[in-house]
């Protein structure tokens, strides 16, 4: 992969990016949200990521490239913890479910010679709603008053 010849870290020595720190940082931001998980919310529950967090956003083409680990993790688990979790990366469309959460992926992808985008199902006009959300006082809009 390209991000391991391109990608330095700084933190301790500069040096190039191996993966092995891909997976230390993984196993950490994972840890993380685990925690976050775990703590009391009221609300409903968004992650936004830049990879996918499950194969089924894998589009079925890329399904046995070992490459597509890249792109996507098995988070399934931790996916159903959450009530909606948008990600990107892909360059594909996705709208799927695991468990209670809906997973929802809508890229452009890149722009092609022809001027149009990569993904012919991507939507700029997109608008996911969140689900259960009750709104709250900091987060819903004042009702204008009848
Ligand atoms: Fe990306």
């Amino acid at each position: 992969m390209t991000d391991y010849k391109r990608i330095r870290l700084v933190q301790k020595d500069y040096r190039k990016m191996l993966p092995s720190d891909t997976a230390r940082f993984h196993a950490s931001q994972k840890s993380w949200l685990k925690q976050k998980f775990a703590e009391p919310f009221a609300g409903p529950t968004v992650v936004i990521t830049h990879t996918a967090p499950s194969m089924l956003s894998v589009a079925g083409e890329f399904a046995a490239d070992t490459v597509s680990a890249a792109y996507a993790s098995r988070l399934d688990d931790l996916v159903c913890e959450a009530d909606l979790w948008i990600h990107g990366h892909m360059h594909d469309s996705f709208d799927y479910r695991i468990g209670k959460c809906r997973v929802v992926c809508n890229p452009c992808g890149y722009m092609t010679r022809g001027g149009t985008n990569e993904n012919r199902r991507f939507d700029p006009n997109f608008i996911v709603e969140i689900p259960g959300d009750q709104g709250t006082a900091a987060t819903r809009p004042e009702r204008a008053r009848e």
